[in-house]
């Protein structure tokens, strides 16, 4: 029995009233941002603790023989107390006062102070070195950024029954899995919705030509085929034939209204769409649970409710609308035939989501074109007091719009013969094409007398992880907002900032530490790691930063903060490799250990942007 929205609280179903609930005061605290968060923020108390409530301004120093991070809160933290009595002289001896305050610790080598007062902090060698030795025995979990965010709904993928995936939905498929992946990652529970579009008009049509063909009601998926065609051959009967097309609407009616052969018609075209989409999502290692549209159409009458007592809904040219400030369309909710429509589902399954799931974020996934509706229904949602005004306080939704995939010309994406460009064609032919440059690469080493022992599995295992993480790399990589252009040549590329060069980078890290002959395991317990060049420093530091970045991206929702930061570690892993010898060194165990630490930060990347890490080439 679904529960009904308008129905008064009891105490199984408590309708949270968020403007009186806790929620609304939990505010978005980043806790691990950045490495001298901590310190700095006792200092600042320190230093003025008539203001008890200053966020520590710290961003990386733009200089870097000066340190590895800057404070900048002295220019504020000045104007704010001038002439109110405290004895700093100006925004210099503010920033003097908190160095001087800094806590005593062993994280900070030493500090300085440039022009009005910002403060450098250099960061001990020995004290990071340690950290990362730490991350080494412990595990890289243990680096996870702490969220204050309990439970998200990440609403992805989400692509539209009896119409084939395309690459517009391997956008949100790709970016969505990213997202909760990285918020699992900070211990967030994620709810991975599908909200498939599994309702509306278009089944009227569907059903109607189903019957049609299969009169005896003997269905099968072999026999409806490619369920494209199948739409698009019944489309074709809609719009050329009226007494179809009544039909068609009629059956609408039948199916709305609960009819057993229509009902049982839908569930049969619903779950051949499913079985053609859970083969993709298997292929890209994507899990979601399937919450469709039509899940939520009991939920919408009561829903409307509720709003309609806020009186948010008003009579409009003979539907039900919502008017929102700053838009010249209202938002309808009821269409002019009495039907539900796209927004109606949305509020509801919001409602659901807040009530009955008790999601603290919700994310949206999709196309920036429906960034108005999002806009739309949240400020309805904010206008009848289900979500705080106040952005930063939860519960909150985002909505997480991307832009376009192009082909070469710059246009949408298209094959030759124009229509859209199928998943599954795509992903096949990535891995067609990895596996031809692998046995190309396999060629030219028997040439050179190299012995290849690659079994015929190995091969197949690699194309398909390396091609299928080309391509969620290509995507990722841009900020989502902007079009990118899909060009196999450039993502299956080795060189340059893709996932074949990350990759092989890794797989090099790793043969690197295979060929020592060491156990990795034993000189974890057993080695000490120093950083003692300058390039090993670096690589250190970049490392350490990878909690910080996981954070950035999770909170401003931008999967390229993650890749850029990768594509960094894997050029400051060149840097630290070119001008320090690893094997057969003096400083062999803690530069091994310093691979295996960039080996598993370079694999927990992968991992969280859903890529199979390769560990030989
Ligand atoms: N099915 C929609 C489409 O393909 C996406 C649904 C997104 N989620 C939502 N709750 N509106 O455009």
């Amino acid at each position: 029995m679904p529960v009904d929205p308008s129905a008064k609280p009891d105490s199984d179903q408590q309708l949270i009233d968020f403007k009186n609930s806790s929620h609304s005061s939990s505010k978005f605290h980043p806790t691990t941002l950045p490495i001298t968060h901590n310190s700095i923020k006792v200092s600042i108390k320190a230093t003025l603790p008539e203001e008890p409530d200053v966020v520590p301004l710290i961003v990386a120093c733009a200089k870097k023989e000066f340190g590895d991070y800057q404070c900048n809160n002295a220019m504020s933290l000045w104007s704010k107390t001038k002439g109110k009595g405290t004895n700093f002289k100006g925004p210099q001896p503010i920033g003097q006062a908190i160095m001087q305050n800094l806590p005593t610790s062993d994280m900070i080598e030493s500090c300085s102070i440039a022009g009005p007062g910002f403060v450098n902090v250099k960061l001990s060698k020995q004290w990071m070195a340690k950290r990362i030795q730490k991350m080494l025995k412990d595990g890289i979990d243990t680096w996870a950024p702490k969220l204050s965010v309990k439970r998200a709904i990440v609403d992805f993928s989400s692509p539209n029954i009896a119409k084939e995936m395309h690459v517009g939905h391997l956008r949100s498929t790709i970016i969505g899995d990213t997202l909760a992946r990285m918020l699992e990652y900070c211990k967030v529970e994620v709810l991975r919705r599908n909200h498939v579009g599994d309702w509306g008009t278009q089944f009227g049509m569907l059903i109607e030509f189903l019957f049609e063909k299969f009169p005896s009601g003997e269905v099968n998926d072999q026999a409806i085929g490619d369920l494209e065609v199948f739409y698009k051959a019944s489309k074709q009967r809609f719009d050329s034939d009226s007494d179809f097309k009544e039909r068609a609407q009629q059956a609408v009616v039948s199916l709305q209204g609960g009819e057993e052969k229509y009902r049982k018609a839908w569930a049969q075209i619903c779950e051949i769409s499913r079985k053609g989409y859970e083969k993709v999502y298997q292929r890209l290692g994507v899990h979601l649970e399937e919450k469709g549209e039509s899940f939520y159409n009991p939920y919408i009458p009561g829903t409307l409710d509720l709003l309609r007592e806020k009186g948010l809904i008003e009579e409009s040219e003979g539907a039900q609308v919502i008017f929102i400030e700053g838009k010249k369309i209202p938002l309808i909710v009821v269409k002019r035939d009495g039907g539900f429509n796209y927004a109606s589902t949305d509020l509801a399954a919001m409602w659901y989501r807040l009530n009955v799931e008790k999601a603290e974020w919700i994310i949206y996934v999709t196309d920036v074109g429906q960034r108005e509706h999002f806009e739309m229904f949240f400020t309805a949602a904010k206008r009848a007091g289900w979500l705080p005004i106040d952005e930063s306080k939860y519960p909150k939704t985002s909505h997480v719009g991307f832009g376009l995939v192009l082909g070469d010309d710059g246009k949408r994406f298209r094959t030759r013969s124009t229509e859209v460009v199928k998943l599954v064609d795509l992903l096949d032919e990535a891995k067609t094409r990895c596996k031809a440059a692998i046995k190309e690469q396999e060629e030219a080493r028997i040439k050179r007398g190299i012995v290849v022992d690659w079994t015929d599995e190995e091969r197949d295992r690699t194309a398909e992880e390396v091609g299928y993480g080309a391509v969620k790399y290509a995507d990722l990589k841009n900020n989502r907002l902007t079009n990118y252009t899909f060009n196999f040549d450039q993502m299956l590329n080795d060189k340059g900032n893709t996932a074949v060069y990350l990759l092989y980078a890794h797989a090099r890290i790793c043969s690197i530490i295979r060929k020592s002959g060491k156990h990795i395991e034993d000189l974890k317990k057993e080695g000490e790691l120093i950083l003692e060049k300058d390039e090993e420093r670096k690589l250190g530091l970049h490392l350490l930063q990878f909690a910080e970045v996981v954070e950035e991206a999770c909170t401003n929702l931008l999967p390229n903060v993650l890749c850029e930061y990768l594509y960094d570690l894997s050029e400051k892993f060149t840097g630290f490799y070119s001008e320090c010898q690893v094997v057969g060194s003096a400083e062999e165990t803690s530069r091994l250990l310093l691979c295996e630490a960039t080996a598993v930060v370079m694999r927990k990347c992968f991992h969280l942007l859903g890529i199979t890490p390769v560990y030989k080439i």
